[in-house]
């Protein structure tokens, strides 16, 4: 790349010299981090971004220790992980870091897509950035789905069983797909296998790509901010937006204190509660997966549950299948179903304040039904919430069109 010397701010000759004639560093630095501007008035909710690349990093971590001394083998995988548990030095660490991290992921990652839909970061012009998002969020869920399987505990193979066969509602193809994904007849040590080689291998690899696009799209368009005011439209004579401040050392220093702030809940859990009464580790999962004996209950692990109640709302499976489906694929086409003529929150009106809370009460309480026996009550509740849910988003272009909304302000609002 041809460079003028003065504009990237090269030191003259040493060693950041040496690396800068061969690798764009200085300038890659530049722009990604000391003159990556973003707006100055950033809040609480934009921190999840920064903190799921934390959580991401910390599963990685924790995640390539358990895996030198894992067995991905049916008869062993069990007897493994409780060895990793009693036998390997700080093995229970290790293992409660990675299960706890799995919870607090999608958390983070719930909040910063609920971020979204605060203050429409996912309009105009970060519509790739959402959908890129979106792959992240898909991938996830697989990545999670593989993940829980290892173990080879009782609900690691019934919850299994129960979503893989989903498939098999497919007209025409589903049976052979099921067949495909398990790798044979039942789940068995075939499907382990391919499970572990998702888990620790494509998925990682795909979530990686991924999270460097994310990144890329976001700094071609710019952060977004609590006004939803494109800053890049107010610059001053030396080109730098008005109400923008580089990434470092302003924001680093306040995403600093928000993974250490995270890091006491993450430490509270993790050394005080891991399986946090069976929420983030669920009971039957400490017994041996046992293709002979059903557990009791089965449910997915909680970050599944608001899908799988409209799944189970549904009574048939094919209707319910593309009803999960459909709940899970449709946050995709936010940006085009938002018709309002303003981003935040702040200044839309009280219709879509009213909709955004009945999407988090829905999301909330089909998250809790889908833990609860699949009795009557419990399946006519979720069917409220499902058509509470698929409303949010089907009526959008209507009740965001005619929402009263107020005047945008022409900068940022910054209180020092
Ligand atoms: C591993 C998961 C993810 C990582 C590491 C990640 C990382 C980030 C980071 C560091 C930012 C900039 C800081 C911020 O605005 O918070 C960001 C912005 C953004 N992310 Fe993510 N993200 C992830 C998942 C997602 C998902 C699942 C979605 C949506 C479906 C999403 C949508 C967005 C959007 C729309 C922005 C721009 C926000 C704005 O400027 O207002 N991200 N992401």
């Amino acid at each position: 790349m041809a460079r003028i010397e003065s504009e990237v701010g090269t030191p003259q000759g040493g060693f950041m010299k040496w690396i800068d004639d061969r690798f764009p560093f200085t300038a890659t630095m530049k722009y990604h981090v000391t003159e990556y501007y973003a707006s100055k008035n950033f809040n609480f909710w934009y921190v999840f971004g920064v903190l799921s690349m934390f959580v991401l990093v910390m599963q990685f971590i924790s995640g390539i220790f358990l895996t030198m001394n894992y067995k991905p083998d049916a008869a062993e995988a069990f007897a493994s992980v409780e060895y990793i548990m009693r036998d390997v030095e700080w093995g229970w660490l290790i293992r409660y870091m990675h299960s706890t991290g799995a919870s607090f992921m999608f958390i983070v990652v719930f909040l910063h897509m609920f971020r979204a839909m605060l203050y429409g970061s996912y309009r105009k012009p970060r519509e790739l950035l959402w959908i890129i998002g979106m792959m992240i969020f898909f991938a996830l869920m697989a990545e999670a789905f593989a993940g829980y399987l290892l173990p080879w505990g009782q609900m690691s193979y019934w919850g299994a069983q129960v979503i893989i066969s989903l498939f098999g509602a497919i007209p025409f193809i589903g049976d052979a797909l099921v067949e495909i994904i398990r790798g044979d007849y039942s789940i068995s040590d075939i499907t382990l296998n391919r499970f572990f080689a998702l888990h620790v291998i494509v998925i990682p690899l795909a979530l990686i790509a991924l999270v460097f696009v994310h990144i890329v799209a976001l700094h071609e368009v710019g952060s977004s901010n609590p006004d939803g005011i494109e800053i890049k439209n107010k610059k001053g004579p030396d080109g730098i937006p008005l109400d923008g401040v580089a990434f470092h050392p302003y924001h680093t220093a306040k995403d600093l204190v928000a993974i250490i702030i995270f890091l006491m809940f993450f430490s509270a859990v993790m050394f005080f509660a891991p399986d946090l009464g069976g929420y983030f580790l669920e009971h039957a999962n400490f017994e041996p997966a046992n293709m002979q004996v059903t557990p009791e209950h089965i449910a997915p692990i909680w970050y599944f549950t608001p899908f799988y109640a409209i799944l189970r709302a549904v009574p048939n499976k094919l209707w319910g299948t593309i009803l999960f489906a459909a709940a899970v694929m449709l946050p995709i086409f936010l940006p085009w179903l938002d018709r309002s003529r303003v981003s935040s929150i702040r200044y839309r009106g009280w219709i879509y304040k009213m909709a955004l809370t009945l999407f988090v009460v829905s999301f909330i309480s089909l998250g809790w039904l889908g833990m609860q026996p699949a009795e009557q009550i419990y399946v006519v509740w979720a069917r409220i919430f499902a058509v509470m849910y698929f409303a949010f988003f089907l009526l959008m272009p209507y009740y965001t069109a005619i929402d009263k909304t107020k005047p945008v302000p022409d900068r940022v609002v910054y209180h020092g």
